[in-house]
């Protein structure tokens, strides 16, 4: 069986309290159910993390790019919070593992404010996901079944 990391960056462990009028009322313990449910459906072992920490990601994407090239893991499903915005280190990192990566944010980011728009993440991930609320993530691990 596969492994499915689904890696959550910072202020993701607020979800549920921040902001729900944009990120809605369910927990990150709510959205690991979820992906539980939603690997157990698609037969892959799940692997659920979450860091406010930039280079604490970069490790974890290079630990899942390792296991990907040794047949043990299927991909990584990121959402890098607002380090998306902002972080080389995490396109980079993305790069130089050669993970399959699914980029994912729960809100549309583009209908949101300008800063908002740029991702250095996109052009290093296989594909994007946006808006579809915490529900995403169940999405995503549907779409890495493709892959
Ligand atoms: C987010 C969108 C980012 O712009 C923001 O900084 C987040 C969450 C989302 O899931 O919609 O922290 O990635």
């Amino acid at each position: 069986m596969k492994t499915a990391f689904i890696l959550n960056g910072p202020n993701l462990n607020l979800l549920g309290t921040r902001e729900p009028a944009v990120y809605g009322s369910r927990t990150l313990a709510d959205v690991r159910a979820l992906c539980e449910k939603a690997c157990a459906a698609h037969g892959f072992a799940l692997d659920f993390r979450q860091t406010n920490h930039e280079g604490i990601l970069v490790d974890w994407i290079q630990e899942a790019g390792q296991a990907q090239a040794s047949g043990s893991a299927v991909g990584v499903i990121l959402n890098a919070g607002a380090y998306t915005h902002t972080s080389v280190a995490l396109h980079d990192a993305i790069k130089g593992a050669g993970v399959s990566l699914i980029e994912l944010h729960i809100s549309n980011v583009h209908a949101r404010e300008a800063f908002r728009h740029y991702s250095y993440i996109s052009p290093a991930a296989r594909a994007v996901m946006a808006g579809f609320g915490v529900e995403g993530y169940g999405l995503a691990v549907a779409a890495l079944a493709t892959f």
